[in-house]
């Protein structure tokens, strides 16, 4: 079955060397701009991309009518696998309370509690929501378990709706551990490892010794390092709520990402910059969501860029920092917030997260990627900024 999407009046493609691609200032060369264009899908892989008036014949056609196209926004951080809220913890910090980790145990208890139909209800609830937002690629942490069967529990429902599954044992240390922490981090280094190992991609620790509940540099990298030896790949919560290790950590681990970035030094900057060199780099995945919903300071990703640092925007849609699962809304803030441009943010929200997953068949329009394509009810892919707060992306659904 082959489909032709047709009567897009703006393709953002992320490639430059696409047929009939622009360069003009609000639509830079490398974001791959072709207007009145078409894409051909075949068995749910891209198989053609340019100018409507070349596109081959296809069994199905959908006309688009002048909308806007863009890749489908790849949410490479997000925490959906809970029960409960935490609305009164965001009322209490809109008064002054700050975030530090400790709520985390609130969504730990409701977590437990939920039976395995209403975890799984929640979890595909919040996924379908993102897509009804354009988000088409979406990483899913466990870490509200923090026992080996939750963890195991957590893991298992989310490879039911990602393949980009992340296993964060160390997320906090529970209360039952508070007294022994070391006991925590044998646990997660060994039995809940070797359980949770076989069942996720990456592997990530809520590096922050700004917090209690949270690991400090020492823990964190015996824990990436025993979940490398398991076989899995790093990802790493970093310099959140201050300045702090994560970020040099992760580098020098290789890790392919460090997440929040809220806090850097000269060094952290430097250091990200240096491994972005290579395809096997640290990306610097921004979460604007979070500065917003707990009210700390933005990061001057205008600086990271222009270092040469490779940067990805993600939604961290959680129960504790931030309940938004809105890609659209962490474009709009990095831009108004971040000095990052309305081009630069979607790059950042497609390719940037598609590296930061160590993936090249996402987050582009382009033959023999996954034919995730994201519509905007708006001509240009302008609107996800100047728009905040409207829902003009969503998913197309072409039955791949
Ligand atoms: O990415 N910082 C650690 N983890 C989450 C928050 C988790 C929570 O508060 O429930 C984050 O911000
Ligand atoms: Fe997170």
């Amino acid at each position: 079955m082959s489909f032709l999407v047709t009567g897009i009046g703006e393709l953002v493609t992320n490639d430059p060397s696409t047929p009939g691609a622009i360069s003009e200032e609000l639509c830079p060369g490398a974001l791959g701009v072709v207007r009145d264009a078409a894409v051909a899908v075949e068995e749910g892989r891209i198989a053609w991309v340019g100018p409507a008036a070349q596109a081959p014949a296809a069994d199905w056609r959908v006309d688009l009518e002048g909308r806007a196209v863009v890749p489908g926004f790849v949410d490479s951080h997000a925490h959906l696998v809970f029960a409960g809220d935490r609305s009164a913890e965001f009322a209490a910090r809109m008064t002054g309370t700050p975030y530090d980790g400790g709520g985390i145990a609130v969504s730990v208890a409701a977590t437990r509690a939920a039976s395995d139909d209403e975890l799984r209800r929640l979890l595909v609830r919040r996924v379908d929501e993102m897509r009804a937002q354009g988000s088409t690629t979406i990483e899913v942490k466990s870490g509200y378990g923090l026992t080996v069967a939750d963890e195991v529990r957590a893991l298992r429902l989310a490879r039911e709706v990602t393949d980009e599954v992340t296993f964060l044992g160390a997320h906090v240390v529970p209360a039952e551990f508070a007294d022994d922490r070391a006991a925590y981090v044998d646990l997660v280094t060994g039995e809940m490892l070797a359980a949770c190992a076989p069942l996720a991609r990456w592997i990530d620790v809520f590096c922050e010794p700004h917090s209690a509940h949270a690991f400090d540099e020492q823990e964190s990298r015996a824990i990436l390092l025993a979940g490398r030896a398991a076989g899995l790949e790093l990802r790493v919560h970093g310099n959140q709520l201050g300045h702090g290790p994560g970020v040099a950590l992760a580098v020098e681990l290789g890790a392919a990402s460090v997440d929040h970035c809220t806090y850097l030094s000269d060094a952290d900057i430097d250091a990200l910059a240096g491994s972005a060199t290579g395809d096997d780099g640290t990306v610097a995945t921004l979460l604007p969501g979070v500065e917003f919903s707990t009210r700390s300071p933005y990061p001057d990703a205008r600086r990271l860029l222009d270092a040469g640092v490779a940067v990805a925007l993600a939604s961290d849609c959680n129960p504790g920092t931030c309940y938004s699962s809105s890609m659209p809304l962490a474009m709009a803030l990095a831009v108004r917030e971040m000095g990052l441009t309305p081009a630069e943010a979607l790059s950042a929200a497609t390719l940037g997260s598609a590296r930061s997953l160590r993936r090249d068949d996402i987050g582009r329009v382009t033959v023999g990627a996954r034919a995730d394509l994201t519509a905007l009810e708006a001509p240009s892919y302008l609107h996800l900024a100047y728009r905040p707060g409207v829902p003009i992306a969503r998913a197309l659904d072409l039955g791949a």
